[in-house]
């Protein structure tokens, strides 16, 4: 049995928090971490804090609500992500500060590559002026001072990324080899779900 932490990726939009966090929530199962939560920012956004925009105290109200979640279940064992841009420093310092085992995660990425790679299509729409009060363009970002974890998700595969965290995981004593699960116990599992 393992002790809960927070993996709380921070980052533009479009920087990779999502496919990270899907890549380590994936290979945390396979090495036998079962409780195991992602909570995203697109997801989330769609139900517990549907009412909210993307002012700032839209977003921290969105921040404090999933603090709150994530306290919760990393506090009961579980391997919780959170993957939202989070932009203001003031609100991750109280998720810092609630949750269990905060580890920060910033994906940085330059804003240039992001507008090139745009898979919404909301930097374009942005830098359109369509809409307004998007992060990085017309909406602050605050770079995290002293984070965990820094991944370059310009330069690097998610492969290499994710091993990034998860040799930091491991390091720190949060999943170790010995959770590897045998291979043929990770094929069977996956033929039958
Ligand atoms: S946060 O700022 O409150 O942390 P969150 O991560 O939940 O944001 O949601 C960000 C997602 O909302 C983006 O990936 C994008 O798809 C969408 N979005 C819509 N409008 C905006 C906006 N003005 N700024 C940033 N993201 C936006």
């Amino acid at each position: 049995m393992h002790e809960g932490f927070t993996l709380w990726f921070t980052g533009l939009s479009g920087s990779g928090k999502t496919t990270l966090a899907m890549a380590i929530e994936r290979e945390l199962r396979v090495r036998g971490t079962w409780h195991v939560q992602r909570l995203d920012g697109d997801v989330i956004r769609e139900d517990l804090t549907r009412d909210l925009g993307f002012s700032k105290e839209d977003r921290d109200e969105n921040i404090r609500r999933v603090t709150f979640v994530a306290e919760l279940l990393s506090k009961n064992g579980v391997a919780t992500t959170c993957s939202f841009i989070s932009p203001y420093r003031e609100a991750r310092a109280t998720a810092r500060e609630r949750c269990y085992n905060f580890i920060e995660v910033y994906t940085e990425c330059p804003l240039e590559t992001l507008i090139e790679r745009d898979p919404k299509g909301m930097y374009k729409k942005a830098l359109a002026g369509e809409i307004t009060g998007f992060t990085g363009i017309d909406d602050p970002y605050e770079e995290p001072e002293t984070p965990e974890i820094v991944v370059h998700t310009g330069q690097e595969t998610v492969e290499e990324s994710a091993n990034v965290i998860l040799l930091y995981l491991e390091e720190k004593g949060f999943i170790s080899e010995s959770d590897l699960m045998p291979q043929e116990m990770v094929a069977a599992s996956a033929t039958t779900r």
